[in-house]
């Protein structure tokens, strides 16, 4: 499908922005905030790696770009999510917000601002824009008793008690006097936007669907709660909170200075600058946002701007859902991969081993690209995708080790073997007729016509109409075909006489250089950190200065000048082992099996270890009686019973270099056991001082099994506390002989 031909998709997208050339001078974009009830994982990293390509590659266009992200921190989910772990809500959210902010950090990920809601900032945006709604008479107070889901943050046209069809948790009854928003006089202005394309949705499915949503009437909108308190005071009448996406809509308004007349934090100058930004960025160029959440966003929010008479976006592009096992990656389903995996994983096992003196930031950034890479290619963008390790290495290793990194090895090797490494002349590219080169003439004339500005912006529309999976395949078929005119030239071989030979080295690698360098300039705000390295290697300097002087933008055959002298050499992708997916499937489930403790003693079953340590596994079957807790299935006394839990005490604590979750222990049973090495995912909450000496339970009988390089047998048993699922270590009020089994 992604391979169809690029004017075509270009009809199909229907592209809202003017071509390249005569581009706005503002480009302003945005993610979704994202709910603090749950610690990222490659799901929302996906929305963001996205958002990211879009804004590298509208900033070296030229534009004046400004990309948004952040969290969505009030609501009822959230309120209880904090009193699960246990502590108050701004503590939890300043936590869980900060896990989002450091990882895109991690990622180097560019955006421009990150907004909270609970930012002052935006506290005072969201009060103004409700009172310049209340004034325009968009607002009444009345009451309204209905089905709630707590989980979506919304009321639902079901008996109370019956399954969401979200998200399939029981809809709760709720009664409350609420503001009303006056949502059903919005109903044809919205149809006549976006039938007009004013509104612009995309993909065609997501915007089919909103059109019947709409078509089938909407009712007015409650928009403020009572039943809890964590949210945004409505003005004049502080017993209710504004509703939740009211409040988390409003973020792409007030990151970019809407309210800040009302701030009593800034100066006057700088509320004037905060008004000017509001001015110059707003509307949105795009909103991208999962398919999930387009009703929010191509109804609610374009009918509260109008009625608040702001401009609306200009754009909503939905993306699809990466699944994980066959369903949608998500924290309640327990199925998610954490980025932090995989940026562990590819950086200290790929880059690491390759570069060992190489910092962690180096290390995260290489992996990003590793991430930013296999979603893009591999899932059509819109369209949902599965995830799994192998799958990414499988990528990883076809693509980027031998594709396009083994392309620019082979060739900058030989640019140096064969011509100390300073790019030789280009000759014509058109052989003549009784040539007697030996390599097929034509075909070498056709790498030069391919390459014609035409053909490159051809392929640059793809990731301007946001379809990265074909433009990537299409950056890969240049790679293939650099790879070709080395494999017909053979620049390597000795031809009759050191002229011919150097006449076919020179063009060899004259052309598969400049070939590299175009590959590299399409694929840079795909891969920022391996771009800018071949970017180095290629002798140019650094390509974010060249995108910021516009050298990425208008990109031209023989840009690559003869003479220039490459960089230092080294490999860009090394190989990853296939064992890598192995590391990370431990990496996500830090619990080790164990060698056997006594010889009566056995392996135990999968339900079993379920039972004493609930790891995130799918749900369990219903056809069974279904025990206290969510996910374990039944398990009789003797399935139990092969559990071998014993008393152990710490002796030896440490952390272990490049694992920034595992702790190292060695524990002892009492006298007539050896001492065991145990490696647990505690780091982040245990220091290794806090605890030599202390007395634990551990699993004694699971099979060892190595995490790291080093084997862990056994596992320390935890409570899994709050969305972090953070441990705690399991222990006695008496004291307990050591070795003691539990039964
Ligand atoms: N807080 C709201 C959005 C408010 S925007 C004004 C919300 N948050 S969320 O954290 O649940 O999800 C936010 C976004 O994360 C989704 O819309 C989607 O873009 C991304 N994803 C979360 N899980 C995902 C997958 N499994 N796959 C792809 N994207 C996913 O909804």
């Amino acid at each position: 499908m992604h391979q169809s031909s690029p004017s075509r998709h270009a009809n199909l997208i229907n592209w809202p922005f003017k071509p390249m050339s005569e581009t706005t001078k503002k480009f302003y974009l945005t993610t979704p905030i994202y709910y603090v009830n749950a610690r990222p994982h490659i799901g929302h990293a996906y929305s963001t790696i996205a958002a990211d390509v879009i804004a590298r590659r509208q900033r070296l266009l030229g534009d004046d770009t400004f990309f948004l992200t952040g969290t969505d921190e009030h609501g009822q989910k959230v309120q209880r999510s904090a009193a699960a772990a246990g502590i108050p809500p701004q503590q939890f959210t300043d936590e869980v917000s900060a896990s989002f902010r450091n990882l895109w950090k991690r990622m180097g990920l560019t955006n421009d601002d990150f907004i909270r809601t609970t930012d002052a900032r935006h506290k005072r945006g969201v009060q103004r824009l409700w009172r310049v709604l209340e004034e325009r008479g968009a607002i009444y107070l009345s009451s309204y008793t209905g089905a709630y889901c707590v989980s979506d943050e919304a009321f639902v046209d079901l008996p109370a008690g019956t399954p969401c069809p979200d998200c399939g948790r029981p809809l709760e009854t709720v009664t409350e006097e609420n503001y009303f928003f006056r949502l059903s006089e919005y109903q044809q202005p919205i149809i006549d936007l976006i039938e007009s394309g004013t509104l612009h949705i995309q993909p065609d499915t997501v915007r089919n669907e909103v059109l019947s949503f709409v078509r089938g009437g909407l009712k007015d909108l409650s928009i403020s709660r009572t039943t809890f308190d964590w949210g945004i005071p409505v003005p004049g009448n502080p017993k209710h909170v504004v509703y939740v996406w009211l409040d988390a809509l409003a973020n792409y308004i007030t990151a970019i200075g809407y309210g800040a007349e009302d701030r009593d934090d800034l100066t006057a100058e700088q509320k004037l600058d905060e008004q000017a930004k509001f001015e110059r960025y707003w509307p949105a160029d795009i909103h991208l946002v999962g398919k999930e959440i387009t009703r929010f966003h191509c109804v609610y929010w374009p009918a509260f701007l109008l009625a608040a008479g702001l401009p609306l976006p200009k754009s909503i592009v939905a993306n699809g859902w990466l699944l994980f096992e066959e369903s949608k990656m998500s924290k309640s389903r327990g199925n998610v991969v954490r980025t932090e995996t995989i940026l562990d994983a590819f950086g200290d096992e790929v880059y690491g081993k390759q570069f060992p003196e190489s910092t962690k930031a180096d290390r995260d950034l290489f992996a990003a690209d590793v991430l930013r890479y296999f979603l893009l290619r591999e899932i059509p963008f819109g369209q949902d995708g599965s995830f799994s390790f192998d799958a990414l290495i499988t990528r990883y290793n076809a693509d980027l080790a031998n594709g396009y990194g083994n392309l620019v090895s082979r060739t900058l090797t030989m640019v140096g073997k064969y011509f100390s490494g300073v790019l030789p002349t280009a000759l014509d590219t058109r052989y003549k007729d009784g040539d007697t080169l030996a390599f097929k003439a034509k075909f070498i004339g056709e790498v030069a016509g391919g390459l014609t500005p035409e053909g490159i912006a051809e392929i640059e529309l793809l990731l301007q109409s946001l379809n990265f999976s074909a433009f990537i395949a299409r950056v890969q078929g240049l790679v293939k075909w650099a790879d070709d005119v080395l494999s017909q030239m053979k620049p390597w071989k000795e031809r009759e006489t050191p002229e011919e030979t150097r006449k076919v080295q020179t063009q060899a690698l004259y052309q598969a250089s400049e070939m590299i360098r175009i590959i590299t300039a399409l694929l840079y705000p795909i891969l920022p950190y391996a771009t800018a390295s071949v970017w180095q290697q290629l002798g140019l300097g650094s390509i974010e200065q060249a995108a910021r002087d516009g050298e990425l933008k208008v990109l031209q055959w023989g840009g690559l000048k003869p003479g220039t002298k490459l960089g230092p050499l080294a490999p860009i992708f090394p190989r990853a082992d296939k064992g890598l997916a192995q590391i990370m499937t431990d990496m996500e489930n830090p619990t080790a099996p164990v060698p056997e403790l006594t010889e009566a003693s056995s392996i135990p079953t999968s339900e079993a270890l379920n039972a004493v340590h609930p790891v995130e596994s799918p749900a369990a079957p219903t056809n069974i009686p279904q025990p206290a807790t969510d996910n374990s299935p039944l398990i009789s006394i003797d399935d139990f019973a092969k559990v071998d839990l014993r008393v152990a005490q710490i002796v030896v604590a440490e952390r272990i270099p490049k694992a920034d979750k595992l702790l190292r222990l060695e524990v002892v049973l009492g006298p007539n056991y050896p001492r065991r090495q145990i490696l647990a995912g505690i780091a982040e909450y245990y220091t290794p001082e806090s605890l030599i000496g202390r007395k634990v339970v551990i699993v004694a009988n699971l099979a060892p099994r190595k995490m790291r390089g080093l084997e862990s047998q056994g596992m320390v048993v935890a409570a899994s506390i709050g969305p972090a699922g953070a441990p705690v270590l399991a222990s006695f009020l008496e004291d307990v002989e050591l070795g003691t089994r539990l039964k």
